[in-house]
């Protein structure tokens, strides 16, 4: 159940502003709660106040940060049904996804927990030549300052996590704005923090309007901004962001390929396929859109594939059976269906589902979409893949590499030398071998090149955007 209203979180401390802000359950389509919609005026004290506690967060230990990120864990293992309840209404997100965000937002801040007391220096070799002779180098990294996170509605707890964590554990301090559509998931990760002792400031959470949350992009104060989002919008924010450092992590149109050896583990390969085009409704960067099959298994996996994309129940987010749930919102599946029916008209078939009704869209598979269409070229966001047919894995790793777009992909082959070459030749973030593109853990590096974004998030990896190194030479003073 959802509270009656929420506050939002400024320099540490619930507001009840007003309840502007109203979500909706995204399966009813109802008024499930009202929350507190931050103005431009809050979220500029949010970053006055995020500046003055830069330097009592910067000199909290390594271990007091740890005991926040630990007291994190354990409260959100208290409230895993309560955070899991809350997704499923917010997001429309089936419960079984929803629970499986809500051990994935525990392990992010485990991982951080761990490393908040291993952000460590080198020594640095200086003595390179003879005018360097007795000069040594140290470096440690030191925390960047405040950053601006912005995080995303299709992962509204756990892309929230990737960004608060990290901070928590370097001592960054951070003003963070929940997707306006879910904002609940990151309101609870807030209440949790308000129960720590964390300098003043350290955090805010305010729900906002993208009109009138310029300064989250353009202020100065910011040292860093972490955006997850749309690529469109994402590359918008780069272009306005000034001086301060950027990290994005954007959409694609991912890939799986699937080689000519996988013909006895078929059975496999199609589960996962299933899983990974459609999971949330296929609301993820990472959702298999594309798929590739090698000629000499095509037909067999084809029919494979068709059986199981009918046989996913679709319907009311709250009932663990139910695979597929809605879309974020009516308008999001309208886009897909003009995507899908375009590319019918110019040549493409739906071999499965295909049906739209409001926010729900059927799991659906379609053969035959032409390459220049937006349903190949764009991210569909949305629970439709598209199978395709190849005969060389030379061309399947050009056709994958045929996209403006480059987060993961997927290769299910037996052949080590294919697996290297994957490796090798895939412009993307990272090659899943034996799996689909939408696999993820929490510790592992994970972002795109090209139109899907910059840096990489993952605790460690983030900490590297999150901090500055900053290096001490000393001269051994002569005897
Ligand atoms: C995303 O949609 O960018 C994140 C996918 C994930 O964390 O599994």
């Amino acid at each position: 159940m959802l509270k009656e209203a929420y506050p939002y979180y400024l320099a540490n401390q619930a507001v009840f502003a007003n309840t502007d802000l109203e979500v909706t359950d995204k399966y009813s389509g109802k008024v499930a709660t009202r929350v507190a919609l931050a103005d431009a005026k809050a979220i500029d004290q949010a970053i006055g106040a995020a500046v003055t506690a830069t330097k009592p967060l910067r000199e909290m230990a390594p271990f007091q940060r740890q005991a926040v990120l630990e007291h994190c864990v354990a409260r959100f293992r208290q409230r895993f049904d309560e955070l899991a309840e809350a997704l499923c209404i917010e997001a429309g997100k089936p419960i079984n996804d929803s629970k499986g965000e809500v051990t994935r937002l525990i392990d992010t801040f485990r991982v951080a927990a761990e490393e908040s007391v291993r952000v460590d220096g080198e020594i640095v070799n200086l003595e390179i030549s003879a005018r360097a002779k007795g000069y040594q180098g140290f470096s440690k990294r030191v925390p960047i300052g405040p950053c601006s996170f912005i995080s995303p509605f299709n992962f509204p707890l756990n892309l929230a996590a990737h960004k608060v964590a990290p901070a928590l554990a370097v001592g960054c301090p951070f003003v963070l704005k929940p997707a306006s559509r879910t904002p609940i998931g990151a309101l609870i990760i807030g209440e949790v923090l308000a129960e720590t002792d964390l300098p003043k400031g350290a955090f805010s959470i305010l729900p906002a309007h993208r009109d009138g949350a310029d300064l989250f992009t353009v202020d100065e104060r910011f040292k860093l901004l972490s955006f997850t989002g749309s690529p469109a919008v994402g590359w918008d924010l780069k272009a306005k962001a000034g001086k301060k450092k950027v990290v994005l992590e954007l959409g694609g149109n991912a890939a799986a390929i699937v080689d000519r050896d996988q013909g006895a583990r078929l059975d496999y390969v199609v589960e996962r396929l299933a899983f990974g085009a459609y999971y949330q409704s296929g609301q993820s960067c990472i959702g298999v859109q594309r798929i590739l099959v090698h000629e000499s298994v095509y037909d067999a996996l084809r029919s494979k594939l068709i059986a199981k994309v009918r046989s996913l129940k679709m319907g009311d987010p709250k009932d663990p059976n139910t695979f597929v749930g809605p879309m974020i919102s009516v308008s999001e599946s309208k886009r897909l269906s003009g995507w899908m029916d375009a590319a019918v008209r110019a040549g493409a078939t739906i071999v499965a589902g295909g049906k739209v009704d409001g926010a729900m869209f059927e799991a659906t598979l379609l053969e035959d979409v032409g390459r220049d269409q937006d349903l190949y070229r764009k991210e569909a966001f949305g629970p439709v893949a598209i199978l395709e047919k190849f005969t060389s894995f030379e061309d399947a790793l050009a056709r994958v590499n045929d996209s403006d777009f480059g987060l993961q992909a997927g290769v299910f082959t037996d052949s080590l030398a294919h697996a290297h070459r994957a490796w090798d030749e895939l412009e993307v973030g990272g090659v899943i071998i034996g799996d689909v593109p939408s696999f993820r853990v929490d510790n592992m590096p994970y972002g795109g090149v090209k139109d899907s974004g910059l840096g990489r998030e993952g605790i460690r990896y983030a900490i590297e955007d999150m901090t500055e190194l900053r290096l001490m030479v000393v001269r051994k003073t002569p005897a």
